[in-house]
């Protein structure tokens, strides 16, 4: 399916993003493993999410989608899963993917996992090492990529150093551990999400965490919890780009996600000059949340690198178009990841912008930006990767002409909806 876009005078207006990926798929994986019925408000409905319904549903769990946002998912207890009834498709979802792989090696049944295309092009290597030092049985195609065939068993918890800031790999060994007949410590060579943490804390198991270092514990029981997700800020960045770049724009987006461990955008967009408040801040189950006003601002070029990347890696195709029209250079390094995501975020980020009129260069750690540069529009792909296809629609709105982006189908694995809350602030 391919969308046009043309260019925006204004936005303006209230929105609330959807619910957070990340923390979505962890409610319905932890809800399944509990015992007692979990109540998840503000959920998202997405193609990421509704494959990992779908993966415990397999495994015997009812889990009912009682609204558009809310969904109950009554827990079978620890160890109350069952073999599933056929190979389990992960879809798009590297979080679906990796978090079960752990979870399923601790089961007392053999199980597949599979993914699309693009899924089952990136690294599970990073999952099947560590696994295998617990003592999992666990095999995938070339060591390295989907499909994984686990033949679950008894695990003994580890020391794990990990090699990259991956909070897909720290969760997978953190669910690993609860079916372990001994702790395991896991270090971090810098933070990335905490989601799996916090939520597990909130559902009764236990974590040692300092600093890098995470010790994690096996469980005799979890329990049930009421789970409201917050508004997703990788959702939320592309609005909040799009309030900062197209002229006379004031966005006030409700509720959305303020975890330290994902909030980098907001602090390089600062950085950069940019008019962002926020307002009515709460916590639940540990996750901080707020509304976020964004005002048309005047940007300039900064360094983006370091620690800051795990805590923005998501938002990076956003950040790059928003200093596309920054004054001077911005320079984003240390972020090798973008090339084992849904797309390789380096190659085809910098393929978008430069068709858009973008001065853009591809280095081996990210990508360095000359600006500002106005954009024209013209015809670009989405590569298959959601945030792309979303990073072009918003290009599309200060670029002269009409941006026309193919692919679009792919918004749904993260924001469905999101075109018509384009249109609605557009109104
Ligand atoms: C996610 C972790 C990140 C992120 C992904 C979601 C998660 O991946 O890019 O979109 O839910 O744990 P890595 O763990 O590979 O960095």
């Amino acid at each position: 399916m391919k969308i046009t876009i043309t260019p925006a005078r204004r936005l303006a207006g209230e929105i609330r993003v959807p619910g957070d990926k990340s923390i979505s798929h962890r409610s319905i994986m932890l809800g399944s493993i509990a015992r007692g019925d979990t109540y998840i408000t503000h959920f998202l409905m997405s193609d990421d999410c509704l494959s990992t319904i779908l993966a415990f549903k397999q495994m015997g769990v009812p889990i009912e989608i009682t609204g558009p946002e809310t969904v109950t998912v009554k827990g079978q207890g620890l160890r109350g899963l069952k073999a599933p009834n056929a190979t389990i498709d992960a879809g798009n979802s590297g979080t679906t993917a990796r978090l079960l792989a752990g979870l399923l090696s601790g089961q007392s049944f053999s199980s597949t996992i599979t993914g699309d295309e693009s899924l089952r092009r990136r690294p599970m290597d990073r999952v099947i090492i560590p696994l295998r030092k617990m003592g999992a049985d666990i095999s995938g195609v070339q060591d390295r990529y989907l499909p994984l065939s686990i033949k679950g068993g008894t695990l003994k918890g580890i020391q794990y150093h990990m090699p990259v800031a991956s909070a897909q790999v720290k969760s997978c060994l953190i669910l690993a551990t609860l079916y372990a007949d001994s702790p395991s410590r896991i270090y971090e060579p810098t933070s990335s999400r905490n989601h799996t943490e916090l939520m597990l804390q909130a559902f009764g198991g236990r974590l040692d965490i300092n600093g890098n270092e995470i010790t994690a514990y096996p469980a005799d029981q979890l329990y049930g919890q009421q789970v409201h997700v917050p508004g997703d800020i990788s959702s939320a960045a592309f609005f909040i780009t799009a309030g900062l770049l197209v002229p006379n724009s004031t966005i006030i987006l409700k509720g959305v996600g303020l975890n330290p461990t994902r909030t980098g955008i907001l602090e390089v967009y600062k950085e950069m000059g940019g008019s962002i408040a926020i307002e009515n801040v709460s916590t639940s189950g540990g996750e901080k949340m707020g509304d976020i006003i964004v005002n048309t601002s005047h940007l300039k070029g900064t360094v983006i690198g370091g620690q800051l990347i795990p805590r923005l890696i998501d938002e990076i195709p956003v950040i790059a178009l928003a200093a596309t029209q920054a004054e001077g250079t911005t320079t984003i390094k240390d972020a090798q990841e973008l090339k084992v995501k849904e797309s390789d975020r380096i190659a085809t980020v910098v393929d978008i912008l430069s068709r858009l009129g973008a001065s853009i260069e591809a280095t081996d750690d990210g990508m360095v930006i000359h600006g500002p540069t106005p954009l024209k529009g013209n015809a670009v792909d989405s590569f298959g990767d959601h945030r792309l296809a979303m990073m072009a629609a918003i290009a599309g709105l200060i670029a002269r002409g009409e941006t026309t982006i193919s692919g679009w189908e792919c918004v749904n694995i993260s924001f469905p909806g999101f075109y018509d809350m384009l249109k609605k602030l557009q109104n």
